[in-house]
């Protein structure tokens, strides 16, 4: 399937307001405005839950404003409060009365409560014993799976396979909302390019046109055909705006960005997701330009309903409320709550400032209670399109999660999708190390995450049983007795020591054995995710030290990374033959690594994120601007260009390239790509405005070798000749295909108006006349293989 641009959304729904400006920049006629309005239906995107339309309908509005009607100011303003009422996942209030809070129509929504019996508790009390019956809304972190954990999220962008992600939003949904939550906190769809920022592993990666693709799919996973569906939970879009983009990786950071960079390449994601129909938006902990984003009227406001129509409604990030006297715009939590309220921000999550300062400030007029109005109208829209009122509980005694063979087949192929083999070179005589070979008898796992279960869910398990998790340690001695091998198993070091203890243990049994398979890297659960951001970014504690010894053994050494982000593995490319990106793959681990590892399945993941050499090149992504003095053609091409020229853009000490590219991921078998061929060599702005259909981009790719094996076919641009500096290559469209061993497919891409845009000084989405576009269609962002064609009058 061809995911068109997250710019295909941009033009083509709500965005009205930035097509009238681009129309008329460019007099761009109404029928260019309609065709870019129906890209949305064409044929290669997926179709789209109308949620907005969900919310809009005329019925569900009007009880809506007849509930309205009848609520108290006390009670309006509980339906904008929401509490953790379990294990906290921020610092606690420490209330705890929500019985009594709930049964007085003081509370909107509970999170962090997992089980079906708890929910339905606090819901009778919501239902039964408050004045209006109004039920609560029950919200939770399902982030990759619920019961089912599947990859980390940046484990599953590696896989480029939206179809397959929409899948595991689906199931985690139809699992979820089992418990009686019909609310997510997902997609996570910041895009992060710091690799010391531990959130990093939550998201996408660095790529817009990939996480918006993913944003989607997440979306429509969560939301199904109708939200009114009990299995369907509601999508929150987090977290608004550019918290990926914090200084220096540094957790809750100050955010400091143009607005070009904003609209080019962190907004194009959040757009997306609400464009498939999104109902809710979480705002982001840092600032934006001096602007803490849980009171930033242009994010909330101005660009979210304004330009983008967005309907539903937005929630502040855990106790941010409150947080706004720590950035220092409130002096109290009065002002806190008076800030955030009319910059745009519906639900207060665990701030407490809403429950014990809103009534005050609209009686003593400085909140109008229309601002109040307008807040719950659109929290009740989503409670009444989620049929929470007609459907407020849930079946209390659900048989006992079961991880069937038909859960375990869609985490498997998950998890092999997202595998990333880096790295695949000969060793001893033996032209490539992977697949492992039926010679090898005796393989010695080492490591601390070869036998870690819990590990393998990285951040946010939701309700993931470690006893569900099949190690790599089970899946492979399975495997191996099967064909009368052996595994010698040692766990060498811990994930964060600098104990030698296990070392002698560990080189014994890679002594005694054929091959070695490492398993080194983070500790998933509190080394990634949320407040885990890292100044160092190699392997943890003393496990390099591990993998040297190891490796001067002599013996063939697989390295399996498992980690949230991407980690400095200089020494590990330069020594070690094989490495493979695991990320944290969930409870099917085991299994999806030994497929690959043995090559029942030829690995197709691709790098959603650049790997540095060093921490020093962070933050380090693909589409870098230009500068005046690249070193080399451009600056981040691979291998590294770097001149002996002083006078250049560059490091005296580390290469500008990364050391694995994004879109970069080895198969087992070669792929070849022909000459990149255009339909044209010039394209009309003006016959694009009108409707034309734009320039089609095609080459033809050939499996070369002796296995099957899925590509994912990647075009990148590069434009030349605008107002503003582009980058020196970004992604615009990607193609996920399977070819039998000499097998060819010709792959076509089309660059219509919104992949060829870009944002102007005045932040306006534009294409320009007098430009010229090279286009490279590749198996990574290294694409050799290009064309070029320009856009004229
Ligand atoms: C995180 C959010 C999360 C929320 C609720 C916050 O600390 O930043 O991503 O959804 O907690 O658990």
């Amino acid at each position: 399937m061809d995911f068109r641009s997250h710019r295909a959304l941009c033009f083509s729904s709500v965005s009205t307001f930035l097509l009238i400006v681009v129309a008329a920049q460019f007099g761009l006629p109404r029928a260019a405005i309609a065709a870019a309005h129906s890209a949305r239906s064409s044929g290669d995107i997926p179709s789209m839950p109308a949620s907005n339309a969900q919310l809009t309908n005329k019925h569900l509005n009007a009880r809506v404003n007849a509930l309205l009607s009848t609520m108290t100011l006390e009670e309006k303003v509980g339906q904008l409060v929401q509490y953790s009422a379990g294990v906290p996942t921020g610092p606690a209030t420490d209330r705890q009365d929500y019985k009594t809070m709930i049964a007085a129509g003081e509370v909107g929504s509970l999170f962090n409560i997992t089980d079906a019996k708890t929910t339905n508790m606090y819901q009778h009390i919501a239902v039964e014993k408050s004045r209006l019956h109004i039920p609560l809304l029950f919200g939770q972190d399902v982030i990759h799976g619920y019961n089912t954990v599947f990859p980390v999220p940046l484990g599953l962008a590696a896989s480029f396979d939206p179809e397959m992600i929409q899948a595991t939003a689906r199931m985690a949904a139809t699992e979820a909302s089992a418990d009686g939550i019909r609310w997510t906190f997902s997609p996570m769809v910041d895009i992060a390019r710091d690799a010391r920022w531990g959130r990093i592993v939550e998201g996408s990666g660095e790529d817009p046109y990939l996480g918006s693709a993913i944003a989607r799919a997440y979306v429509q996973g969560y939301q199904g055909e109708r939200l009114s569906d009990p299995t369907s939970i509601a999508a929150c879009v987090k977290h608004f705006a550019a918290y990926g983009g914090v200084i220096a990786g540094r957790e809750y950071n100050a955010v400091d960005m143009s607005d070009v960079t904003l609209r080019q390449d962190y907004l194009p994601p959040y757009q997306a997701a609400i464009d498939a129909g999104a109902v809710t938006v979480m705002s982001a902990f840092n600032s934006l330009n001096g602007v803490p984003s849980t009171a930033n009227p242009y994010t909330l406001t101005q660009i979210l309903r304004n330009e983008w129509g967005f309907q539903g409604f937005t929630v502040s990030d855990y106790h941010a409320v409150y947080e706004l006297i720590a950035h220092g715009i409130a002096l109290d939590s009065a002002t806190a709550g008076q800030k955030a309220i009319t910059a745009g921000l519906d639900m207060d999550m665990e701030g407490n400032v809403y429950h014990t300062r809103l009534s005050a400030l609209v009686r003593n007029g400085q909140v109008p209670e229309a601002t109040i109005d307008e807040a719950v109208r659109r929290i009740l829209r989503v409670k009444f399109a989620l049929g929470l009122f007609e459907h407020p509980y849930v079946n209390e005694n659900p048989s006992a999660y079961v991880a069937t063979p038909e859960k375990r087949a869609l985490a498997r192929k998950a998890a092999e999708e997202s595998i990333v083999l880096l790295q695949n070179q000969a060793h001893l005589g033996q032209p490539k190390l992977l697949p492992i070979r039926p010679q090898v008898h005796t393989i010695a796992l080492i490591g601390p995450l070869g036998d870690a279960n819990w590990e393998m869910f990285g951040s946010w398990p939701a309700k993931g049983n470690p006893a569900d998790v099949v190690t790599l340690r089970t899946a492979l001695d399975q495997r191996m007795k099967a064909t009368g091998g052996k595994v010698l198993y040692a766990q060498g070091t811990e994930i964060l020591t600098q104990s030698e203890a296990g070392f002698a243990a560990a080189l014994d049994a890679a002594k005694q054995s054929d091959l070695v398979l490492m398993t080194l890297g983070e500790d998933g659960p509190t080394m990634t995710g949320e407040a885990s951001s890292r100044a160092h970014l190699g392997l943890p504690g003393n496990q390099e030290k591990l993998l040297e010894a190891i490796v001067a053994t002599g013996k063939p050494v697989v390295l399996l990374v498992f980690s949230g982000r991407p980690l400095v593995l200089d020494w590990a490319a330069q020594h070690v033959p094989a490495i493979v990106e695991a990320w944290f793959p969930g409870i099917e681990a085991g299994p999806a690594l030994t497929n690959i590892l043995f090559g029942d399945v030829n690995p197709s993941g691709k790098l959603p994120v650049s790997l540095p050499y060093a921490v020093g090149q962070e933050p380090l992504y693909l589409s870098q601007l230009p500068t005046g003095r690249p070193a080399g053609d451009v600056n981040l091409m691979h291998p590294p260009q770097n001149a002996e020229e002083k006078f250049l853009s560059r490091y005296i000490d580390a290469p500008n390239a990364p050391l694995f590219p994004f879109g970069h991921g080895l198969s087992y078998t070669d792929f070849d790509y022909a000459p990149v061929t255009l339909n044209a060599q010039q394209v009309s702005l003006e016959k694009l405005q009108s409707g034309a259909p734009g320039i089609q981009a095609s080459t033809d790719v050939r499996n070369a070798g002796a296995v099957a094996g899925t590509e994912v076919v990647q075009l990148y641009i590069r434009i030349r000749g605008a107002s503003m500096e582009e980058p020196v290559r970004q992604l615009e469209g990607f193609q996920r295909i399977t070819l039998a061993p000499g097998e060819s497919k010709h792959v076509t891409f089309t660059l219509g108006l919104p992949e060829m845009s870009f944002i102007n000084a005045q932040s306006q989405r534009v294409v320009e006349q007098g430009t010229e576009y090279t286009v490279y269609i590749g198996g990574s962002s290294q694409a050799t293989q290009s064309a070029q064609f320009n856009v004229v009058k």
